[in-house]
Parts: C-alpha cells; structure tokens; sequence
C-alpha cells in the first residue's frame, strides 16, 4: 500500500483546474443504462470511484472509451442486470443502477451496500420509493431482488429526509414510468441538478429542477445525449480550505461559485479574503497574519447549508485558529473519524455525540506525525492539516483519497506544496 508524505509549513500559490464532480459523475455514468445508443459525459474526473461504475456498467453490458475527460459510452446491449457484493462493499454508490435497470429491463438484483465508516448508510428511501412505483423489492441474502410489473407506474414519492442518491435512483427510475411520479422533499444538490438536465437531454419531461418537489411525466423514449459534468464543489472547497490554512494565495479556475454558498461565508467570517469571478474562486491568507484566523462554528445541513462532505476539512481548519468553535455533524452518524487522527498532530476537540468543540491551538499549533487516513473525506483533512504543519507527515491508507481527488499530488506540487507518494 501507499502513503502520501507531506513536508509541511509550505505556503499555496498560483493556479489549479477544478475536475468534474465525483458525485455527478457516479449518476450520470449510471443513467447511460437507461437508453440504448452511444452517450457522451465531458469533464469526467478519472478516479477510483468513477473507474469503479465504469467496470460495473461493463459487466452489465455497457461498452465504454475514454478520451482525455470525455467517456462514450454504448448502452445499446444491456442485458444483464446483477451487481455483485464485491463491487458495492467498495463503492456504496453501485446503488445508482438499481433505478435505471428497473427502468430499462424490468428487474436488478443488487448487492445491498454495507455500513461505511462514517454511518450505517441503509437504503430504505430508495426500496420504499420502488415500490410506491409499483416494484416488488425481496430483501435475502443481502441482496435486494426488485423486479416491476409490466411498466413502473407513476406515484407521488415523500422522502423522510432529503436522500441525494435516493432522488437520483428514484428520477432514473421515474422517467419512463406510466403516468406522473412527484418527489416531495427531494434533495436539492447541483449533482441532482446536473443529472435532471441530462435526464431532459434524453427526452425525460421533469420539472422542479432544483426544488425540493420534482415532477416527473413519464415518456415512451430514451435516447443518448451528450452531457458535461458540472465542477467540483467539493474538491473546489477542499483546496480553498487548504489554501487558508496553510496560507498563501490560489486561484481556483473550471469551478462554479455559487455551489458554494456556505463555505465562501464561513472562509471569509474566519479572515480569509475571498474574490469570485464567473468560473472562478481566489482566495488569500497572508501566511504572516494567520493568527487572526478566527473560530467559526459550523452545522452541517442539506444543500444549500453547509456540506457535510466539508466538515472534515474544516475542522482542520479550525485547530489552526486563535479562537474556539463548535462543529455540529446532523447528516452522518459517525462523521468524526478524523478527530483522533488530528489530535495526534497537536489539535485540541472535544467530541459530544454528533459536535465536536475545537479549541484553536494557532497557525504554528499543528506537528507533523505519521496517520491514518479512514474515509475519503476524513482523509483530505488530513492533507490540509499536513500542510499547515511543521515538519513531516505521512497518511497511510490512501486509497481512500484517491477515490475522490484527481491528480492531487500534482495539483498540490503545482501550488508549492511538497508532497508524494512512497510505499510503506
Ligand atoms: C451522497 O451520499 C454523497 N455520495 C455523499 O458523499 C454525501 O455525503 C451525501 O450524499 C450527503 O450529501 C454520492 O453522491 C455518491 P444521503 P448518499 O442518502 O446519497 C440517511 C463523499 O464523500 N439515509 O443523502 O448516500 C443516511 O444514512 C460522499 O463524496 C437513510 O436513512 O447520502 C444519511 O444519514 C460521502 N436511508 C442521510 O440519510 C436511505 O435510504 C443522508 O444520506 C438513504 C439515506
């Protein structure tokens, strides 16, 4: 296995392109299923988990190239219609052909996914949204079988909460259903966004897009489209986050601003300055004045709140402060798996259930050390506390990182950052 290494106490500056978006990039790949023909996805980030879905389509029949960050995709033969546990313990989001199998061939059996390390991450929005739609779900072996009548019949959906993978699996699933299907407390991220205008470059007829009630009629025929992923948002704040905590002075270019709403408020409150152009971000953190970094409390909410995909950096972010402050977790039940990993590099948190009280130990507080990274996004907390640091940290368990960050140790090498990769 491989370790990143990181000397850190290196200030960030000049330029990085923001890759397309993971979390767009899972649901678009897995809509293809639903019509037959060639469709083209622009602005794919090549990732663990982008190559996952890919190898997965595959089994199920999809023929697919890559050109640079442009995929073709053929879903002209899909015929199978299994996803096995050994592909879904490692990418819970294997789910998302549940809806789009059902819609093409009638029927998918799918391996139910297993906990993770940040919480239970059962799937009960998703089968009981099925079967409003008609589908009968057996649950048995850990498997979930759901095959539909004749046609998946139209139905009006409420999420309990506002799921972002069960309002994509359920629209993939609801655009070829007879009748009208309306998704009530549907989640509202860009990603859903990005996947309804694809869905509408097929010939789907939705309305609502970005409202929490989408209206779906259903249409007799798919066809393939060609679609561009949207940005990043979440690498984009990763590197903003990293940016004010090791200092310096970054322009984030290919990103969407306004995706962003939460955390460009919360860098500025906490001192750093922040300018926005159309597709892009800069942000400045004067290395010689980080001690006016400030504590600034988080609570993590659905879109447009504070993402939850953020918290982890963040609070890295906060153990470099001159202040205190409270981070509350409300979407994930088990969200703080980076806490003891930062303790080890000098922060002082205290976690009570679901928030954690960070006690800022200043912008000199943190020290290298060896950690271990335990989920994707507990581990870029780790990289942004690395480059804060003095001296030399090394995060084990990497493939966690590489499932959701693109070339990031040439970005990082491209600011200043002196970073790589070696076996351990
Ligand atoms: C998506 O996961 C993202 N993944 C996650 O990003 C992100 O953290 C999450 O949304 C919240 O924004 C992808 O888009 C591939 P949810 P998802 O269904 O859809 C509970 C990353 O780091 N719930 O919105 O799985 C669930 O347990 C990943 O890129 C049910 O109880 O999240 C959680 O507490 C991590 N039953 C809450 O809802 C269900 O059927 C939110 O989950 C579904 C969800």
């Amino acid at each position: 296995m491989e370790k990143l290494v990181i000397e850190g106490g290196r200030s960030l500056y000049g330029s990085v392109a923001i890759s397309g978006a993971k979390n767009a990039a899972l649901p678009l790949i897995a809509a293809t299923l639903l019509a037959p023909g060639t469709h083209v996805l622009r602005n794919v980030p090549d990732l663990r988990d982008t190559r996952t879905i890919l190898s997965l389509i595959g089994e199920l029949g999809a023929v697919w190239s890559r050109e640079g960050s442009t995929l073709f995709i053929d879903c002209s033969d899909i015929s199978y219609c299994e996803v096995s546990y050994d592909l879904v313990k490692t990418m819970r989001a294997s789910v998302l052909v549940l809806g789009p199998l059902l819609s093409r061939l009638g029927r998918a059996k799918v391996s139910l996914p297993g906990g993770c390390a940040i919480g239970e991450r059962p799937i009960n929005f998703h089968i009981n949204g099925f079967e409003k739609l008609g589908v009968t779900c057996n649950l048995e072996h850990g498997y979930v079988e759901a095959i539909r009548g004749d046609k998946l019949k139209g139905n009006t959906i409420y999420f309990d909460f506002p799921s972002v993978t069960g309002t994509e699996n359920l629209l993939m699933a609801a655009v070829r259903a007879e009748g009208t299907t309306i998704l009530k407390n549907a989640a509202r991220e860009p990603e859903i966004g990005n996947l309804i205008d694809m869905l509408v470059n097929m010939g789907a007829d939705i309305e609502g897009r970005g409202s929490d009630q989408i209206t779906i009629h259903g249409v007799s025929r798919l066809r393939s489209s060609e679609t561009d992923i949207i940005p990043d948002r979440i690498e984009t704040g990763t590197y903003l986050i990293a940016v004010a905590a090791a200092g310096g002075d970054t322009k984030l270019t290919n990103c969407e601003p306004k995706h962003l709403p939460a955390l460009l408020g919360k860098l500025s409150e906490a001192g750093a300055e922040i300018s926005i152009e159309q597709s892009s971000i800069s942000i400045r953190m004067d290395p010689e004045k980080r001690d006016g970094l400030t504590g600034v409390d988080i609570k993590t909410m659905v879109y447009p709140g504070y993402p939850t995909d953020l918290q982890a950096q963040f609070m890295a972010l906060m153990t470099l402060s001159s202040g205190i402050c409270l981070i509350k977790e409300t979407i994930f039940e088990n969200r703080f798996m980076h806490v003891g990993e930062l303790r080890r590099m000098g922060a002082r948190i205290q976690t009570e259930g679901h928030s954690a009280v960070v006690t800022g130990c200043g912008p000199a507080g943190l020290s290298g050390a060896r950690v271990m990274a335990t989920d994707l996004r507990a581990s870029s907390s780790l990289v942004v506390a690395g480059l804060a640091a003095s001296g030399r940290t090394e995060i084990s368990r990497i493939y966690h990182l590489e499932r959701g960050y693109e070339n990031l140790v040439s970005k990082l090498g491209g600011l200043g950052a002196r970073v790589w990769k070696e076996n351990e």
